[in-house]
């Protein structure tokens, strides 16, 4: 099948390396572990394909992990050799591949723009664009390009199932919420697999306080994810979020060791540092100890492999949740060298996309997870208070994010500061969240800002 519009060419005379570009093409937008197999099948077949030599450097890229940067330049090189026998819809991926590897986010959202332009329904970029562009706290961006490629998408276009999938992450984002709901519930009912639009109706659900629904939103779909890579693993993440909130801890404890971070699973142990399974397992574990919940020595084989993590400033999200994990286990003398290192690449690489990103919301989120796990409840409030509008910066969404939110309700909440509570309560509501006070979260907090106790302040 041709992803997308099926004029859409690769520039190769193996039809076996076509074959296995426009698999690793859709099995990207459907999240399927042989994606990158695929585009080293399609090299296999034909080593001059410039086009998979730059979709695999975006792969590795997207792993947001500093051990594989020789690698993704490798792949770079390739793609340049071979630049003269692409199109120019594939050179923009070349171009792309480019700016990233410079962290120059601007000149790959416009060459990625300009690949759009030229195939508006290449859903393969449409996928590549909304994955850096979330991780860089640009989803306004990516709602952007989704729009406009918007006219072209209709059910006969093979690969409709998963634009919608994107449409609706992206419209959830920008708290479209009904429409977003639209979009996913009508991906999934055309391909029950598009576990993308299962995510997407799963942050719409969240958001809206719907929690009752979430497990049973998640739990049918699930025996359709057999081949999907490690995004099922941040959709269970989700449903203990709504185990969470139903006060079903021990149901969330149980999925955290069944689903989100089995140590028995094969993409676990292939991959155990990969950032987003290291998000779901920090701030899950957070949120369940904040819950009241005893998460036992369940940190310490995140700690493990983070250690050898401290100097990757691959992803500023992902470094708070480093941080989270280093002190969660008492390692504050790492905690103080991951935030030097971060802080270094902040300073030096200042032409790099990322930098700014880290000075202004991954340090400070970095440095408020250590401080909160310290006791230093007065210090969060310091680090965290002046630059709560900007942690969006880091990338992630608003479920992901709300971590530190929460972590600086509790230290508010803490030092007894109700109006601090109050007015974050609010901006939170602000951010998209139905009622926060009411969530397992915020609710200990929003009662003691409350209580009688304060009144008297
Ligand atoms: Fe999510």
């Amino acid at each position: 099948m041709n992803p997308g519009n099926t004029s859409f060419s690769i520039s190769s005379k193996q039809p076996a390396a076509v074959a296995a570009c426009h698999s690793a093409m859709l099995g990207y937008a459907q999240r399927k572990t042989s994606v990158v197999a695929d585009l080293q099948t399609a090299i296999k077949h034909d080593p001059e394909c410039a086009f998979a030599h730059a979709a695999l450097g975006l792969m590795l890229y997207g792993a947001r992990n500093s051990a594989f940067n020789s690698k993704t330049v490798a792949c770079l090189q390739q793609a340049e050799a071979y630049r003269d026998g692409a199109t120019e819809h594939e050179s923009a991926y070349i171009d792309a591949l480019a700016a990233n590897t410079k962290g120059d986010l601007a000149s790959f959202t416009k060459h990625m723009e300009h690949a759009l332009a030229l195939q508006p329904t290449d859903i393969f970029g449409l996928s590549i664009a909304q994955s850096e562009l979330f991780w860089t706290g640009c989803m306004d961006r990516s709602l952007q390009i989704s729009e406009r490629v918007l006219p072209h998408w209709n059910e006969s276009v093979d690969g409709y199932a998963e634009f919608l999938a994107s449409r609706a992450f992206d419209l959830e984002e920008a708290n479209r919420f009904d429409e977003a709901e639209n979009c996913g519930r009508q991906s999934v009912d055309l391909n029950p697999a598009s576990v993308w639009a299962t995510h997407a109706v799963a942050h719409v659900l969240l958001m809206q306080g719907r929690s009752a629904e979430g497990v049973d939103w998640i739990a049918p779909q699930e025996q359709y994810w057999d081949d999907c890579n490690q995004i099922k693993f941040h959709v269970w993440w989700h449903k203990c979020l709504f185990y969470i909130e139903n006060k079903q801890l021990e149901a969330a404890l149980e999925a955290y060791d069944r689903q989100v971070r089995n140590r028995e699973n094969e993409l676990l142990l292939a991959m155990p540092d990969l950032y987003i399974d290291l998000q779901n397992g920090a701030s899950l574990l957070w949120r369940l100890e904040h819950a009241g919940v005893d998460v036992g020595d369940r940190w310490v084989e995140m700690a493990e492999v983070v250690n050898a993590r401290i100097d990757d400033n691959s992803s500023p999200f992902t470094s708070a949740h480093f941080a989270m994990i280093l002190a969660a286990v008492g390692s504050y003398e790492l905690c103080d060298q991951l935030i030097e290192n971060m802080q270094a690449f902040a300073e030096k690489e200042t032409g790099h996309a990322l930098a700014s990103r880290y000075a202004d919301a991954g340090i400070p989120a970095a440095r408020a997870a250590v401080e909160h796990r310290r006791g230093n409840f007065t210090e969060v409030l310091k680090i965290l208070m002046p630059v709560r509008h900007a942690l969006w910066q880091m990338g992630g969404s608003h479920a992901q994010q709300d971590i530190f939110f929460q972590l600086l309700v509790d230290a508010a909440a803490r030092l007894g500061r109700k109006d601090d509570v109050n007015k974050l309560l609010h901006e939170i509501e602000l951010i998209g969240f139905v009622e926060p006070a009411k969530r397992t979260g915020y609710e200990a907090a929003s009662v003691a800002s409350v209580a009688s106790d304060w009144a008297h302040e």
